[in-house]
């Protein structure tokens, strides 16, 4: 297996510096394309053989240094009694949102392996195909919490604050439910095989300092404490690049930057121990050739401070990205960042 991504993960030096794409399996890739023009989203998530092969797909085409599950962060809040939906045009929505002590309280505990038996089944599937590592991922407990209340993707989180900010104790229930939930389905996915996880905090953003350390962070703590003797964790909070020095009290060994900070400033907050992933601002992938080579070369330059770099994107790949840029995108890192 090519392990060059891992070694980073652990802070050693690579002869170039490890390459994947958030969201690299999606629709800005005809072969994706070609899949879901047969099948819904959550029946590609369900079906191992597909969820396989779309995983596959970018690693063949990108030449990318890991793979990341196909799957979605909102997959293992159905068998807690959320019922979910994926609209084509307004993304996931939950038709029963939590929004009581007594919603909280009807929330299902229930078995990975009973329950979610096609992740286990697709992690088993591209553990033995694949040549790089397999990434496995979750949603962090506030981002769960958000999607759970609102309903759906939302602006400025109404529904969230209130309950947060009038009944606290209660917030605070929900948090400690989706976190002993995420916990178990971490560990569901590395006894599958997955070599590293990823904890995806979108919305950590929308948070103040303050009620980052109060909410979001505690829980995101015990979920690392719990999960990083096994495999590497990586940690991305979206949005949060003005909070990075509360951000890297998650104790995750290796934080995901968006592009709203430098690399090199990113270490000043994060500590000279600092393992980056990121942060090219996705729209790069517009621009053109010439703009992406400086851009990739920027982003290299910046982070030689760091004690070991995962180059990505700051955020998931959009829908629009001319797949061929992509593609340039993964050459060009490889090739600038050859010693
Ligand atoms: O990175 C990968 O290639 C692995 C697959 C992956 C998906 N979602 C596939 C997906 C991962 C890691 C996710 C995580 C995810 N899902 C996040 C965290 C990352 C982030 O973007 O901040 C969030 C917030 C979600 C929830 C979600 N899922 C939304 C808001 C949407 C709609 C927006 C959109 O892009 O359509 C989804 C749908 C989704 N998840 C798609 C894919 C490929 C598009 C579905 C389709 O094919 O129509």
């Amino acid at each position: 297996m090519n392990e060059t991504f891992l070694h980073a993960c652990k802070g050693l030096k690579t002869p170039y510096t490890p390459v994947w794409i958030m969201r690299q399996a999606g629709r800005y890739l005809p072969a994706y394309q070609q899949v879901r023009a047969k099948v819904d989203f959550l029946t590609l998530c369900k079906t191992p053989e597909l969820s396989a092969e779309v995983t596959i797909q970018p690693v063949e085409i990108l030449k990318v240094d890991s793979a990341i599950l196909f799957s979605d962060i909102l997959i293992p809040l159905e068998p807690m009694g959320i019922k979910l939906h994926f609209s084509e045009t307004k993304g996931p929505i939950i038709e029963n949102p939590v929004r009581s002590a007594s919603d909280i309280d009807r929330l299902v505990e229930f078995d990975m392996r009973e329950c979610l038996p096609f992740v286990a089944k697709t992690i088993e599937i591209l553990v033995s195909a694949l040549k790089v590592p397999l990434i496995g991922f979750c949603g962090a407990p506030f981002t769960l919490a958000t999607y759970m209340i609102e309903g759906a993707s939302s602006k400025n989180f109404i529904h969230t604050k209130r309950l947060m900010f009038s009944e606290p104790q209660v917030f605070h229930r929900l948090l400690d439910k989706i976190t002993k939930m995420t916990t178990a389905y971490l560990h569901f996915q590395i006894e599958a095989g997955v070599h590293a996880v990823q904890i995806f905090d979108s919305w950590a953003g929308a948070l103040s300092p303050e009620d980052y350390r109060t909410f979001a962070l505690p829980y995101v703590q015990r979920l690392v404490q719990r999960c990083k003797a096994k495999v590497p964790v990586i940690y991305f909070a979206f949005g949060a690049s003005a909070m990075l020095k509360d951000v890297a009290n998650a104790g995750a060994d290796v934080y995901g930057i968006d592009w709203r900070v430098s690399l090199s400033d990113a270490v000043k907050y994060i500590g000279e121990d600092a393992r980056l992933q990121g942060n090219l601002d996705p729209c790069v992938l517009f621009g053109s050739t010439e703009t992406i080579k400086q851009k990739v070369k920027e982003t290299l330059q910046s982070a030689k401070t760091a004690q070991s770099h995962i180059f990505n994107l700051g955020h998931g790949i959009l829908p629009e990205t001319p797949y061929q840029n992509a593609i340039s995108l993964v050459q060009m890192v490889h090739e600038y960042s050859s010693c």
